[in-house]
């Protein structure tokens, strides 16, 4: 008989975890593994979070799932929060599924306010594998000939004379950046780049798109990595720790865009389940003050980590975190992996670990991962792994 086979996603972690809570993972045979992955930075309130099963499973039983062809108030009461919250209240939302089809309709949105076409995107970004989005992901190995297209310009982070010379010739209708490339190896542009964006594409235009996408939602210890500097960005795209595993997308908009009605559309965007966890999401990180925690168990863990060998540099904010080694971490990830149970992430750059925890971890769980991370890179220095 012929079975079904899958389509490899990714070089896979053979662990599978069956269970998880909080911050631990639990596999087939019962065993625990410290998540300092998150699933792609995904988990932000924890695994199994109690308030979200219960508020997810209350919806369950009344009403999973309607369109957008009708109204739905939680879309609205969860819109409220996210304003609240973010400090974004004067900005629109439309709800969508995925961090791709949040940057596709945050830079189609960007072409219908100015009527141009051309982006500007920065090397080492990713914006997600749909079209467009795949088109401004600087990785040409999975960009088919499909997805090229010449209304993609990338420019270099932290270079304003080259982003100048573009603006100087072309017609730019939207500059996109990652609140901190995080797939590229946690990389950020400097306060003074991140004027210089907000003035040159005012003085165009052009709208500022910036993809909080990883960066977002509380992870960096503000609710919005690019709030660590003065810009309000006329666009702003979110996903990942939203749902906290169910899959949610959104776009924000300032109210100097007017978006006409069935501009942007999607049929699973803002549903019952999504909305509720969007909602149980917002109140937990307000309630138990998950900012705060994530800010103060980064530096925690930066400060622990600083002095140890084989580590060239740490970069990141709250619990964003790239260690860069002097090497490639694949045996440091095994090691970590293997032998102390914890899971940590990969990034392009070969040499960078992500580390992206849920925003709840303790201090019990970065003394484990620290601890762990210190024997780890003492027994590669005894086996000269440098
Ligand atoms: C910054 C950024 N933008 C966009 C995406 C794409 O999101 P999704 O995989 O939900 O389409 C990702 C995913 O890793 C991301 O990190």
């Amino acid at each position: 008989m012929i079975e079904m086979k899958l389509f490899e996603v990714y070089n896979q972690i053979k662990t599978e975890p069956v269970r998880a809570k909080g911050v631990y993972l639990y596999d087939t045979k019962g065993r625990k593994y410290l998540d300092f992955f998150g699933g792609h930075a995904v988990i932000s309130i924890g695994h199994s979070h109690p308030l979200l099963r219960k508020n997810l499973t209350k919806q369950l039983s009344k009403i999973a799932f309607y369109s957008n062809a009708v109204f739905n108030s939680l879309q609205v009461k969860f819109a409220n929060k996210l304003g609240k919250l973010s400090g974004y209240d004067d900005y629109s939302l439309f709800l969508c599924n995925s961090g791709a089809e949040a940057n596709e309709n945050a830079m189609k949105l960007a072409s219908f306010h100015n009527g141009k076409k051309k982006i500007i995107v920065f090397s080492g970004s990713f914006h997600g594998r749909t079209s467009l989005a795949l088109a401004a992901t600087d990785n040409p190995i999975i960009r088919s000939e499909i997805n090229k297209t010449e209304n993609i310009i990338f420019t270099e982070l932290n270079d304003k004379e080259k982003l100048n010379s573009i603006f100087a010739k072309e017609e730019i209708s939207a500059v996109m950046i990652e609140g901190i490339q995080g797939v590229a190896g946690i990389k950020s542009a400097d306060e003074d780049f991140w004027n210089f964006l907000k003035k040159i594409t005012k003085e165009n235009n052009s709208i500022l798109i910036v993809d909080e996408i990883q960066s977002g939602y509380g992870r960096t210890g503000k609710f919005f990595s690019h709030s660590y500097f003065d810009v309000r960005p006329d666009i702003i795209t979110i996903a990942k720790g939203m749902g906290n595993g169910f899959p949610m997308g959104a776009v924000l908009i300032s109210p100097d865009i007017n978006p006409k009605i069935e501009m942007l559309g999607s049929t699973f965007g803002g549903g019952h389940l999504a909305c509720v966890s969007g909602i149980t999401v917002l109140d937990v990180i307000k309630k138990e003050k998950l900012m705060k925690n994530a800010y103060e168990a980064g530096n925690y863990i930066s400060k622990k980590i600083k002095d140890f060998e084989l580590i060239k540099e740490i970069r990141g904010k709250g619990l964003m975190i790239g260690i860069e080694f002097h090497s490639d971490t694949q045996n440091i990830r095994n090691i970590l992996l293997n032998k102390y149970k914890i899971f940590t992430g990969i990034s392009w750059d070969k040499k960078t670990l992500r580390i992206l925890p849920p925003l709840n971890v303790k201090k019990s769980d970065l003394k484990l991962f620290i601890n762990s991370l210190d024997k780890t890179l003492k027994s590669c220095t005894h086996s000269d792994s440098r």
